[in-house]
């Protein structure tokens, strides 16, 4: 049966491809796409659905509670992207990540809560469970108790604790996903992947933080659109899942070799700077549960994606150069004090 979902963060990277991924998916659907239109939001990801007759556009704050409840009137199911989500911004500024990851999602709770919405899926991340030991093979898993160490990681926590805490205290039908590092198109320029390739591309030193032999795990970003479709779909409630694209440990520095090999690029490139304070050195998703339960698998090997993301970040020069120049102060900042 169609329905009316409200997107939050819509045009920021994960949230275009989502609403790219439905419409397409789900054509008889509406999608209200709430988005501030913070630095990392973009209306160009969504051109091609703008004009859609089921496609509505909000440019507002999930912390406006008026805007929130009159949105929250036609929405069946909410599926809550919107954050601040760079954990260098969160360093150097922790405030917007607090105001928004935490207050926004509450206001979206309350007002979930009053206009008795049927799903609210928040999407979180990996980090909200701390760092794994380096050349460990324990991984995380929905049962990992959380330890976040950076002022992001912090605040998505403070924010998946809400949203449970509104399912067991008031009833609110949710669900969670726990993901991991998501890469491919529309990502912004900032994260190391997009920041890898363009700064390949035009012969920059590519910054490694500290050894580079920390690991993530890496989750093509289409991937994690069949995910949350998985979860939406199973009908259930009360549930978190994690989610993540890999099954060995990948150091960021063969991440960004892979990068420059598939580019040919020489390795020298890739240059060390001064660490990122409060480094989390592993993460590595055990993703069983969505696996087994929902029958959800990534399509696509780590290779295969980059060759796409490298591909797309070549092709769409036009997209991603004038976000380097309109947000050269963070990258003077982040970037000037490491040596
Ligand atoms: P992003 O930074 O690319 O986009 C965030 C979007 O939210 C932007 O469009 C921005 O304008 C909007 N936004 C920010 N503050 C807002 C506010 N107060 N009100 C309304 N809109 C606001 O982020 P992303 O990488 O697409 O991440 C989306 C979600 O997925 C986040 O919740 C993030 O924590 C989570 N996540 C991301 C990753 C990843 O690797 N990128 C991995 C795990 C989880
Ligand atoms: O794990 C999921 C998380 O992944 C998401 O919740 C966050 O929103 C997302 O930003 C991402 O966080 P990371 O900090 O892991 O991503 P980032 O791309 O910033 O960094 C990936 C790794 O690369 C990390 O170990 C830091 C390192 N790095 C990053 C940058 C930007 C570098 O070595 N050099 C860099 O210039």
């Amino acid at each position: 049966m169609a329905q009316t979902l409200l997107v939050t963060g819509g045009a920021g990277f994960i949230g275009s491809n989502f609403i790219l991924y439905w419409m397409e998916k789900h054509p008889e659907d509406k999608i209200i796409n709430l988005d501030a239109l913070t630095y990392a939001g973009n209306t160009a990801n969504l051109a091609s659905v703008e004009d859609h007759k089921n496609y509505i556009f909000v440019e507002g704050n999930i912390t406006d509670r008026e805007l929130v409840d009159r949105l929250m009137k036609d929405t069946d199911t909410v599926v809550h992207f919107a954050a601040e989500s760079h954990v260098d911004r969160s360093i150097l500024h922790p405030d917007t990540f607090i105001t928004t990851n935490i207050i926004g999602t509450h206001v979206l709770l309350e007002s979930a809560l009053a206009h008795t919405i049927k799903h609210f899926h928040h999407i979180s991340t990996d980090e909200v469970f701390g760092s794994l030991k380096l050349g460990d093979t324990a991984q995380f898993s929905e049962a990992t108790p959380y330890n976040p160490c950076s002022p992001y990681s912090a605040s998505k926590a403070s924010s998946d604790h809400l949203v449970r805490a509104y399912g067991e205290t008031y009833g609110l039908n949710y669900t969670i996903t726990n993901c991991s590092n998501n890469y491919g198109e529309y990502q912004f320029p900032e994260k190391l992947i997009p920041l890898a390739i363009t700064h390949a591309l035009v012969d920059k030193p590519v910054p490694i933080y500290g050894d580079g032999l920390q690991v993530r795990d890496w989750l093509y970003v289409q991937d994690h659109c069949t995910a949350i479709e998985k979860v939406l779909e199973s009908g259930k409630t009360q549930e978190t899942f994690v989610v993540g694209g890999l099954t060995e440990d990948i150091p960021n520095i063969e991440v960004v070799a892979t990068i420059l090999r598939i580019m040919n690029k020489p390795d020298d490139m890739l240059t060390h700077v001064t660490d990122r304070a409060g480094h989390d050195v592993r993460y590595s998703v055990d993703w069983t549960k969505i696996n087994e339960e929902l029958g959800w698998n990534p399509s696509v090997t780590f290779e295969e994606g980059m060759r796409k993301t490298v591909k797309w970040y070549l092709d769409n020069q036009d997209w991603w150069q004038p976000l380097l120049t309109a947000n050269k102060d963070f990258f003077k900042t982040n970037y000037s004090n490491r040596k």
